[in-house]
């Protein structure tokens, strides 16, 4: 199914909460954060009964992202749900891997494809400050895990900022060395954060620059599945990729193939856009299918061909946790 700009839009991120066990400084407020209500979030029959009916209109592919997914209850029986639609054949996860140690397995087990694991830093005080709580051992470990699991490929997302983490972006190049790991740089957006300042992005014109200072030339390398906003090389005989997505000094717009799914039951056409299209309300209030479908062919429709973030865009409406990255 195309949108009005011949995009084929396949994939759908699903929000499945807007709650997190981190509090990282680009991404939410350390206090004063509103969680939605219990209620006001898609049971997660109401979240299969909408994706078999969005697989009907060309859905392929799930990834589940939060807040983080891993904090709500009981995940893996979303999981093994969405395995049940026979459209879907690939269902992936976002998370910030301090639950993954202890879940992966069964996540494994009830059909999940693969993982994104968030990863910023390899010092644990830096991690400590820069995501608010002590993780990083826990973090490590799922990457391991993760592994173990074969959840490939196993993307890792970094953000790099100025004066934060920006001394660390070869060390993280460096995890691509001896095993199958993608190791993303996913530029700074400036999200709502209440006030705060998140700092400054470093661009990957930047942090390319620097890589191959170190490595010498980044060979240009296919993607490792799927067709994401990513550009991805190899460093010189490296088992695994670093990729780039360039939210700010790259337009990827033209090649986008994804819709949103807010916790609360809203699709949203764009990451950036504030346009959002409550798909839930109806369904609880027992709209026939094709109603929904309608809405769904809505959303399609009034997809923006691009969000025009470059560099000064600052929304007001949601946090990035409340969206779903
Ligand atoms: N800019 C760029 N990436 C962000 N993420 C969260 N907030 C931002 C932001 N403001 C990323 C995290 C994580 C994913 C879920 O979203 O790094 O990997
Ligand atoms: Fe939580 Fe992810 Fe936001 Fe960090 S970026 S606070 S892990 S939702």
């Amino acid at each position: 199914m195309r949108d009005q700009w011949q995009r084929e839009i396949n994939y759908l991120r699903v929000s499945v909460t807007d709650r997190c066990n981190l509090r990282c400084r680009y991404c939410m407020p350390e206090e004063g954060v509103v969680w939605k209500r219990h209620e006001e979030i898609m049971s997660y029959e109401e979240i299969a009964h909408l994706v078999t009916l969005f697989s009907g209109a060309g859905i392929r592919k799930v990834r589940l992202t939060g807040g983080e997914p891993l904090t709500r209850r009981d995940l893996p029986r979303l999981v093994a749900m969405l395995k049940e639609i026979e459209a879907i054949d690939d269902i992936s996860l976002t998370t910030n891997g301090v639950l993954l140690p202890q879940l992966g397995r069964e996540l494994k087990a009830a059909g999940l494809n693969r993982v994104n694991i968030s990863l910023d830093t390899l010092r644990r005080e830096k991690y400590r400050q820069l995501c608010g709580r002590d993780e990083l051992p826990r973090v490590l470990a799922a990457i391991d895990e993760a592994l173990n699991l074969e959840l490939h490929p196993v993307k890792l997302n970094s953000v790099i900022i100025a004066g934060v983490n920006e001394d660390e972006i070869e060390d993280l190049a460096a995890l691509t060395l001896d095993r199958p790991l993608h190791l993303r740089y996913i530029e700074l957006m400036p999200m709502k954060r209440r006030g705060e300042k998140a700092g400054e992005g470093v661009t990957s014109g930047e942090i390319r620059r620097r890589l191959e200072e170190k490595y010498g030339p980044l060979i240009p390398a296919g993607p490792p599945h799927g067709q994401g906003p990513a550009k991805y090389f190899r460093l010189s005989g490296a088992c695994g990729t670093v990729g780039f997505i360039e939210p700010i000094s790259d337009h990827f717009c033209p090649s986008c193939n994804r819709l949103r799914l807010t916790a609360d039951g809203r699709l949203r056409p764009c990451l950036v856009a504030e346009m959002e299209i409550d798909v839930l309300t109806p369904l609880r209030q027992g709209a026939r299918e094709e109603e929904i479908l309608a809405l769904y062919h809505r959303a399609l429709q009034v997809k923006p061909m691009s969000h025009g973030m470059n560099g000064k865009w600052d929304p007001g409406g949601r946090s990035m946790h409340q969206i779903g990255g």
